[in-house]
This record gives C-alpha cells, structure tokens and sequence, in this order.
C-alpha cells in the first residue's frame, strides 16, 4: 500500500483586505489583513496526495481534471517542502526523487471569487507537509501557494501579518479568537455569478502597486489602524464595530480597484444593490446588524449574527425571487468535518 494522506481546508473570506504584494516570488503582502474562517460543511476543498517510485512524472487532477504541474507556484511549494524534508531528514533519500499525484476537489463554484484558491492551497501544503513528515509552519507554506491561503490555516479569526523581513519568514498567520469564541457570528454567501470573467486578484493587485495611489495611503494609514480596531471588536464581540469596519474596508479595496488604471471592475449592478439593501435594513433596524464584504469578484458575503438570519433571508428571496444560490455558514476549524 502506497502512502497517501487526504486532507480537507476551510474557505476564509477576508474583512480587511489584503491587496497588492511586496515580493512577487514569495508572495509578500503590502499589508496585514484578517479573516473569518468558515466551517467545512458546505464549501471547503479536499486534497488527497501520495507519492511512490511508479509515478513517471507528477501530476495534479483537479475535479477529476488532469491538468498541468507546470504552474510555478505548484513547482515552488513542492520545492520548498522537498528542501525542507531533506534537511529535516524526515524521509528517505530515495524518497525525494520520487513524483508526486495530487488530487485536489471543491464543492463550491471555482473561480467564483470564493477563495477557492485560499482553500485549494491551504489543503496542498498541508496534505505534503504530512506526506513528507515536516515539521514546519504550514501557513509560510501556504502563502507560497496563493497570500490568501496562509489565514486557512488557522479556525475561527485569523490575522495575516504582513511582516517586513525580506525573506517573508515573519509573514505569517496567527489566530485572534478560535471558532467558539463568538458562536453567533454567521456569514450568508449570495452568490451573485459564477461566471468568470474579470481579471484574477494576481494581475488585479500586481496593476494595483503600479498605479494606484490611494492603495499606497491605503497601506500606510488606513489598514494598520483598521487591523488593530477591528481585532478588538472581534474580542470584546462588538458586532457594531465589526460590521462598519468590514464594510468600509470592502468599499476602500474596491475603491482602489477603480483607483487601478486600467481599473478592476468587480462589483456588478447586483453587487451594488446589495450594499444599498444592507444600508437601507441596517438604518430601518437603527444599528449596524449586517455587513456586507466582496472579493475580486461581484459575489457578496454577508456577516451577521444568527438572531438575524431568518429576517434576513425572507428579504433576500423577497427581493431577489429568482436567487436560489444562498446559503449560511458557521465558524470553522481546520479538520473541522465532513467536506
Ligand atoms: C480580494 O490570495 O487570491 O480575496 O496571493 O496572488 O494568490 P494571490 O492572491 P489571492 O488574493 C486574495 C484577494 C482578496 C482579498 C483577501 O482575501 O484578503
């Protein structure tokens, strides 16, 4: 019997933003950003590796889909655990120079502005790190992946910090409060397409740090003080705090994605109407009840409480009829259950 390990990551959907790199290669992000880990049991990716002499060259199926290994990032996190496991010395020489079979599914729409690669990575290293037998922190690897992917390492709150050494060895996640924490926190995925059609966060942000000057004040002023508010909110549970801070941070990242030239247009008239829905039920309500966060893509995710859930969603199918693409999710843990 061949050695195999499968492994399943968590989707986390970022409330502050992260948003252009500082070192392409090692994936070095301009700022801090945190995120909400959500639980497995409807959208999370699984990734079974294994490795022997019979294997000719390596090889990635994705759904099922044979598809290149030639992706440099794919090359460079397999690299990086390869060096690791020799100095570590944690498998046999042999061992090393044997190909690898990844195989890699998710049960949510790809390409859908979902952090399916935030997931798809963090499952990766993870699966390798266990088949080599390192011992190593698994979100340094993970951010070789995709930047993302590094905070789907941890349940619960997560904050990516952005570092300043060179070799990004301090550019790592940490966890600001684990899934039980704030049992109450909820997050409502609509999905608004999932279409894709615009441009990929990689070339979004790398335009980004080449013309846009409001991310440049975005990185220096803006986010170190959000970062710092909203890990209080998040500990002292203030949902209030937390919900104006996530929205604002969502409209600043799309704000500077119009500030590109050419700009990255995400949001769509779906999207837009969202955010005007959310606003005109948090002022009817008289306090901040929902926020609302986009990705690099016109899909929303919504955080609120679960008090609020159910008015919520009558709203929801009231004024969109046709929708039937959403759905709620709790905090998650890594390993947290069943994909
Ligand atoms: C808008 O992690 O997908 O979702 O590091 O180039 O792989 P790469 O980019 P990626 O970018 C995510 C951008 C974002 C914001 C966030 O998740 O913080």
């Amino acid at each position: 019997e061949m050695d195999r390990v499968t492994v399943i990551a968590p989707v986390n959907i970022a409330v502050i933003k992260y948003w252009g790199k500082r070192d392409e290669k090692l994936i070095l992000p301009i700022n801090d950003s945190v995120s909400v880990t959500l639980d497995t049991s409807i959208m999370c990716a699984k990734t079974s590796v294994c490795f022997g002499p019979e294997f000719t060259e390596n090889e990635i199926w994705l759904n099922g889909v044979k598809t290149s290994f030639s992706n440099p990032r794919l090359v460079n996190v397999l690299d990086k655990i390869k060096n690791i496991a020799a100095t570590q010395r944690s498998v046999d020489n042999a061992v090393l120079s044997w190909k690898v079979r990844v195989c890699s599914e998710n049960n949510f729409p790809t390409a859908a502005g979902l952090a399916s690669s935030a997931a798809g990575y963090a499952c990766l290293v993870t699966a390798l790190a266990k088949l080599y037998k390192i011992k190593t922190d698994v979100s340094v690897l993970a951010r070789i992946g995709s930047g993302s992917a590094c905070r789907s390492v941890f349940g619960g709150f997560v904050r990516w910090h952005a570092g300043v050494n060179a070799d990004g060895s301090d550019s790592i996640a940490t966890q600001i409060a684990d899934s039980t924490h704030w049992p109450e926190m909820k997050a409502l995925i609509l999905v608004v397409s999932d279409i894709k059609k615009h441009t990929s966060s990689t070339v979004g942000m790398m335009n980004s740090v080449n013309t846009s000057d409001l991310l440049k004040y975005r990185a220096k002023y803006t986010v170190p003080r959000r970062t710092e508010e909203i890990s209080e909110a998040i500990l002292k549970k203030d949902f209030a705090k937390f919900a104006e801070l996530t929205m604002k941070d969502s409209n600043q990242f799309h704000a500077v994605c119009l500030d590109t030239y050419p700009p990255c247009v995400y949001m769509t008239d779906v999207s837009h109407k969202i955010v005007e829905i959310i606003h005109a039920y948090n002022d009817m309500c008289g306090e901040l009840k929902v926020a609302y966060t986009f990705d690099a893509g016109p899909n929303a995710c919504l955080y609120l409480l679960d008090k609020e859930v159910p008015t919520l969603l009558k709203l929801i199918k009231y004024l969109f009829p046709t929708s039937n693409l959403d759905f709620v999710i709790g905090l998650g843990d890594v390993d947290g259950g069943d994909c």
